[in-house]
């Protein structure tokens, strides 16, 4: 077992605009620990945008650098992960994350996610109402995977945050 597996580190996965950061931010707070978000540890490493990497460099690339970000976070202890919508979907990743730490779905409802990101032009894989419900249907068994669900449809990100700690807790 790695010496992290200790539940210190702690991984919220789900699809785009779930609220990942938002709540991953409270239950940072929450538990005192420190808070990352992938997407930015990306960002901080390349010096360009999510999607400026897959304007200039393509989505493969982009999935390499998110496979070599998380393999970076081996290194921390005490700390909560937001993850970008994808990065549970590689078998390789979710073995390596559930590895480490302990893995959080949030799993907010498609309209709910929908309405936070419509518009948003920094989400390259942003489409059509029907192509984000295909894509989430897609996803959906990967992020079963997580060792912990939770249903965020009516709980405020402070709320949740208190839920996913109870859980972690038990
Ligand atoms: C992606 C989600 C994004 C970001 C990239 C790809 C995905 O993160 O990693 O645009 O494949 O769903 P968010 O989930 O934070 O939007």
């Amino acid at each position: 077992m790695n010496a992290n597996q200790n539940s210190t580190l702690i991984f919220l996965v789900g699809f785009m605009g779930a609220g990942k950061t938002t709540v991953g931010r409270a239950l940072a707070t929450h538990l005192g620990y420190q808070f990352f978000d992938l997407d930015e540890l990306i960002t901080e490493r390349t010096g360009k945008s999510v999607q400026q990497i897959f304007s200039e460099l393509g989505e493969t690339e982009f999935r390499r650098l998110e496979r070599e970000a998380i393999q970076s976070c081996t290194k921390l202890v005490r700390s909560v992960v937001a993850l970008g919508g994808g990065a549970y979907v590689h078998e390789d990743n979710r073995s390596l994350l559930r590895a480490i730490g302990k893995t959080i779905w949030l799993d907010s409802p498609l309209e709910v996610c929908l309405a936070r990101i419509r518009g948003d032009k920094s989400r390259p894989l942003l489409g059509s109402e029907d192509e984000m419900r295909a894509l989430l249907t897609q996803r959906r068994k990967s992020y079963a995977d997580a060792d912990h669900i939770v249903t965020a449809d009516e709980l405020n990100p402070e709320e949740l945050s208190l839920k996913i700690a109870e859980l972690l807790r038990q």
